[in-house]
């Protein structure tokens, strides 16, 4: 990884931890244990992708990190809600996450539950007071919810329980999962601030579509990374989407033709990258990063 992309891959995650701690400082929920688990899956271990590429997409188009760091914080309570919920046994069953034993895992299901509902609806409350600020936010607030909704998130995660072992998916179904579960909240970090600072619909449409190839390129490394990653590493049990006989890119078209798809999204986005009016080396960077992640 070259310093100059690390050092300010590292300036976002921290301007996100200032954002995260000042959350938390305002706070407390009760009965303790909410408090406590909705804590233990927000405070530790998650790489902070989506807020990066947000604050590094406000940078981008000369917006400040202040202006978007709210949605920053949203953006992650809803993954880290639907995270602690992919790991339930209703669903993805897995006993690890971020390094740690999965929330339910400390809490119990019910509390794992609860914690993820507490994350989705204090998200929506902290987009409410947002709105206030004025109509491009209002908009802003309106992009997450639809991509984290039943048109969003939710309807991946739901194709992926739903095709899970099933005869007769395949690629269409495939390509809706990662499309939905995991690209659309990407696309979610990518748009928001342009559409904050009320951009022009040409560079927000190029956002969304490399925000788009972005997530398949990022869902089609955790597929691969299921295979091939370390647990050190990764945080989260290895070999599960065979084992729960998942419908991901891999078990359909094997590790190569899966790593010549990723090549191909990393391609899209460098492509849609050269279009914009802006300098777009971060981003380059970091779409560069996502194809050979580790973690
Ligand atoms: C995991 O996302 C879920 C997927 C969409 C593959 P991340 O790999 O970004 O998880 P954290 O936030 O770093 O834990
Ligand atoms: C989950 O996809 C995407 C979410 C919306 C949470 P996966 O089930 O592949 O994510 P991991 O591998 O458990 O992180
Ligand atoms: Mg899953
Ligand atoms: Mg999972
Ligand atoms: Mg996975």
């Amino acid at each position: 990884m070259d310093t100059a992309f690390k050092e300010q891959m590292d300036s976002y995650c921290a301007a996100f931890k200032g954002v995260l701690a000042q959350y938390l400082q305002s706070v407390h929920f009760r009965p303790d244990i909410l408090d406590e688990s909705m804590r233990y899956s927000l405070e530790n271990g998650g790489k902070r992708l989506r807020p990066a590429l947000m604050f590094a997409v406000a940078r981008m188009l000369g917006s400040r990190i202040e202006d978007v760091a709210q949605f920053a914080l949203a953006l992650e309570m809803i993954h880290t809600y639907s995270l602690i919920h992919d790991d339930l046994p209703a669903m993805d069953n897995d006993d690890y996450r971020r390094g740690k034993p999965s929330n339910h895992r400390v809490f119990g299901e019910g509390q794992a539950i609860l914690a993820g509902d507490a994350l989705l609806n204090d998200a929506y409350r902290i987009c409410f007071e947002e709105c206030a600020k004025g109509k491009t936010y209002i908009a802003a607030a309106a992009v997450l919810c639809r991509n984290a909704g039943p048109d969003g998130m939710i309807a991946g995660q739901a194709a992926d329980l739903y095709y899970q072992g099933r005869a007769g998916a395949g690629k269409r179904e495939a390509e809706f999962i990662v499309l939905h579960k995991t690209a659309k909240m990407i696309r979610s970090a990518a748009v928001i601030p342009a559409v904050v600072a009320d951009m022009d619909e040409n560079i927000v449409a190029l956002l969304d579509e490399f925000g788009r190839n972005f997530g398949i390129l990022f869902q089609l490394t955790d597929d691969m990374l299921d295979v091939t990653g370390d647990f050190a590493k990764l945080g989260k049990t290895i070999g599960k989407d065979a084992a729960e006989n998942k419908l991901s890119y891999v078990q359909l078209y094997g590790m190569e033709e899966c790593a010549a798809i990723a090549d191909h999204a990393l391609e899209v986005c460098e492509h849609i990258l050269g279009e914009l009016p802006f300098d777009t080396d971060f981003l380059l960077s970091l779409a560069r990063y996502v194809r050979g992640r580790e973690s």
